[in-house]
């Protein structure tokens, strides 16, 4: 079985043709035939994606082609390392490296230890699933390769283990944090992983209303912080990072529901950066800041 690449890129032509993996193992997952097109920049790559027999992930309700994505949908259970275990056995080194992960399974309520094992993705994202648990282990290897997270809509997703698993990304550049009404609060020191340092956008928009102390303390790349509805309790030291800069930092609390006690005394201070503060469009109106 052959994948056949096409690629034109900057006027130059190049072909590269290389294998699929054994549709034994991915077809069962669901694998199909992909031909995705992109105009970039006035560019036009086009890329040819040749999965010759859809039998390892397609029973699993996911489709996809190395070096470009995994998708998984539907609404059977499965076991999501099993199928991760045999693609990395299956895939060549070089193979193992996808654009992108998007797990929307409505059936499936863990993603557990070291799932993924040596396979990752430039891109994850976990999204109206019924997802009850994410093990603090489950993206090993991918956690300093991934470069962007979405997690959104997840209703049952517990928080527990969320901060965590989120502050584990060494290598994100922008992590959003989208309607998962169990999510109420972001906690002390969420993001305290000093080899989170290249985290320029931060999005924390699901049911969170408190802000813990330190909680953004080593993200020393942050140029932008955006809270969605119900904010309405900022702990002292909440924007602290204790790495000064010159780069600016937008705080975005537009649409919260702040009000003259919400901010607690110091929650402002110790930014270390020039930085701007919104707040427009609240819930209740903040006549003054104690
Ligand atoms: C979950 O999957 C199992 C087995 O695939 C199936 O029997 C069950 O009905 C599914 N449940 C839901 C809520 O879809
Ligand atoms: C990424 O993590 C994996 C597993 O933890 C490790 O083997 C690998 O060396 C790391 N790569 C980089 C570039 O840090
Ligand atoms: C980290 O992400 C960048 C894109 O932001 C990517 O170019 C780089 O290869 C990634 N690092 C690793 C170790 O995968
Ligand atoms: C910020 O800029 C000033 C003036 O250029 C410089 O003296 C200072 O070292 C800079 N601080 C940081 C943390 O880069
Ligand atoms: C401010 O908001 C808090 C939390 O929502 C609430 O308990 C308190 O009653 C509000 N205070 C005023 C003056 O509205």
């Amino acid at each position: 079985m052959n994948l056949t690449w096409i690629i034109v890129l900057n006027e130059n032509v190049r072909l590269i043709t290389s294998a699929c993996p054994d549709p034994s193992v991915i077809t069962p997952y669901g694998c199909t035939d992909l031909i995705m097109m992109f105009v970039l920049n006035q560019n036009v790559r086009i890329i040819t994606c040749e999965c010759p027999d859809p039998s390892v992930i397609l029973p699993y309700g996911c489709t996809g082609c190395q070096y470009n994505y995994i998708e998984c949908y539907g609404d059977n259970d499965f076991d999501l390392a099993e199928m991760f275990k045999k693609l990395s056995q299956t895939l060549e080194p070089e193979q193992k490296h996808f654009h992108r992960f998007k797990f929307s399974n409505t059936n499936v309520t863990e993603i557990k230890a070291n799932t993924f094992m040596d396979i990752v993705f430039s891109q994850i994202e976990i999204s109206y699933t019924n997802l009850v648990h994410i093990h603090p282990d489950a993206f090993m290897y991918t956690y300093n390769t991934t470069d962007t997270l979405y997690i959104k809509n997840n209703p049952q997703l517990e928080p527990d283990t969320i901060y965590d698993v989120m502050s584990r990304f060494t290598n994100a550049t922008f992590i959003e944090d989208y309607h998962n009404a169990k999510f109420t609060m972001m906690p002390a020191n969420a993001f305290s992983n000093s080899k989170q340092s290249k985290l320029k956008r931060l999005h924390i928009w699901s049911s969170e209303t408190t802000i813990g102390s330190h909680a953004i303390n080593r993200l020393y790349s942050l140029r932008d912080i955006m809270f969605g509805a119900p904010v309405n309790h900022i702990m002292a030291n909440a924007f602290t990072i204790d790495r000064p800069s010159n780069d600016s930092l937008d705080i975005n609390l537009n649409y919260c529901w702040l009000n003259e006690t919400s901010f607690e005394p110091g929650s402002l201070t110790g930014i270390n950066r020039p930085t701007a503060i919104y707040m427009g469009n609240q819930h209740t109106n903040i006549v003054y800041l104690s």
